[in-house]
């Protein structure tokens, strides 16, 4: 029987976290868990846009809306948002790590990563060690990592991860989007052995899954299309627009993973039809690389060796 919003269970006192909430499955991801009673927070890079998404949620809202101000390509503003989380929660029991960008020409983070790699993983793998403590003992706790299809298409490539020798925008997309799964499953692993991170230790009960859309209408296709003004890929999509199903849609898989009690720890949840680019939540399978050990171990400690070299350029704590 397919699950719908009416199967989320009542989240009223839950704090549930969405990065990239201003728009597409952020946006209906929060709208779903607010109406079902979640504080939700939108963790957004704009507070402009922010504002316009809380205005829309709150009438269907059943719990409060709170914002939250959060550049994932900034590694001072990720430290700032997970301080700013303990200063007025202490405490957190969903995060949705779901905010993305998608094939733009080469670019950089304020800490000099490449892009995509520095949103769409470092970013968030930040985040959620930062937010770890908050999540810990928290009962039903969990963090979701979206990723995509393109994992599939995805390699972890070690000796150029920042694409500085050669840059394929669609490569370093699919690479991201591996890493986003190989971080979730790595990070359960990691939780059920008590080594989370270095706060982390105790917090078995923190479950870690990944969920991906399939093809879903939201920004991020007209947003690539606008960073690399390709004609191509802008007819391309017109042509696919009847494959894609709505944000609403596409958002089911990670809100199946962030709120039904079936849910496995380490599960992986996609659309069920057409080969997963469309339809209602089931379990799917997982790129090969991101269930090899090895790569994701070396994915993680790369990860924080990165991190631990970035210098931040703002004023982090
Ligand atoms: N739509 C699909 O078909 C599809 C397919 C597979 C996977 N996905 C994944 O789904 C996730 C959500 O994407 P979407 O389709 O909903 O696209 P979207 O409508 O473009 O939403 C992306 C969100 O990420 C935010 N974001 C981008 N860079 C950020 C940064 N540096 N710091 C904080 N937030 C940032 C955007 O903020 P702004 O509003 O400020 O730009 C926006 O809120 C992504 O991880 C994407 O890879 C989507």
């Amino acid at each position: 029987m397919a699950w719908t919003l009416s199967d989320i269970p009542d989240q009223t006192g839950r704090i549930a976290l969405v990065t990239g909430a201003s728009s597409g499955l952020g946006l209906e991801t929060a709208r779903a868990l607010a109406s079902h009673g979640a504080t939700a927070v939108l963790g957004c890079r704009s507070r402009t846009k922010a504002e316009a998404a809380r205005r829309e949620l709150l009438p269907t809202a059943a719990g409060p809306i709170d914002l939250l101000d959060l550049d994932l390509a900034d590694l001072a503003s990720v430290e700032r948002a997970a301080a700013e989380m303990a200063d007025r929660y202490g405490r957190l029991d969903l995060l949705i790590n779901n905010a993305g960008v998608m094939a733009p020409p080469r670019r950089l983070t304020r800490q000099g990563f490449e892009l995509q790699f520095g949103t769409n993983h470092l970013g968030h793998f930040a985040f959620t060690r930062a937010l770890l403590p908050l999540l810990r003992h928290r009962p039903g706790a969990r963090v979701v990592t979206v990723t995509s299809g393109a994992q599939y298409f995805g390699r972890l490539d070690f000796d150029d991860l920042q694409g500085e020798r050669r840059y394929d925008r669609w490569k370093a997309y699919s690479q991201s989007k591996l890493a986003n799964v190989a971080f979730a499953l790595e990070l359960q692993q990691r939780l059920d052995a008590g080594s989370g991170g270095d706060t982390a230790s105790g917090s078995s009960r923190i479950l870690s899954l990944a969920a991906h859309p399939g093809l879903a209408r939201t920004n991020l296709q007209p947003d690539s299309v606008a960073a690399n003004g390709s004609r191509v890929e802008a007819l391309a999509y017109r042509l696919m627009d009847p494959l894609f199903q709505s944000a609403a849609m596409g958002a089911l898989p990670q809100l199946f993973a962030a709120t039904a009690p079936e849910a496995q720890p380490g599960g992986h949840y996609g659309p069920n039809r057409w080969g997963g680019m469309r339809g209602w939540p089931t379990a799917v399978r997982i790129a090969p690389a991101a269930l090899d050990p090895e790569q994701r171990q070396r994915l993680w400690q790369v990860s924080e060796e990165l991190l631990a070299r970035a210098i931040p350029t703002g004023d982090c704590p």
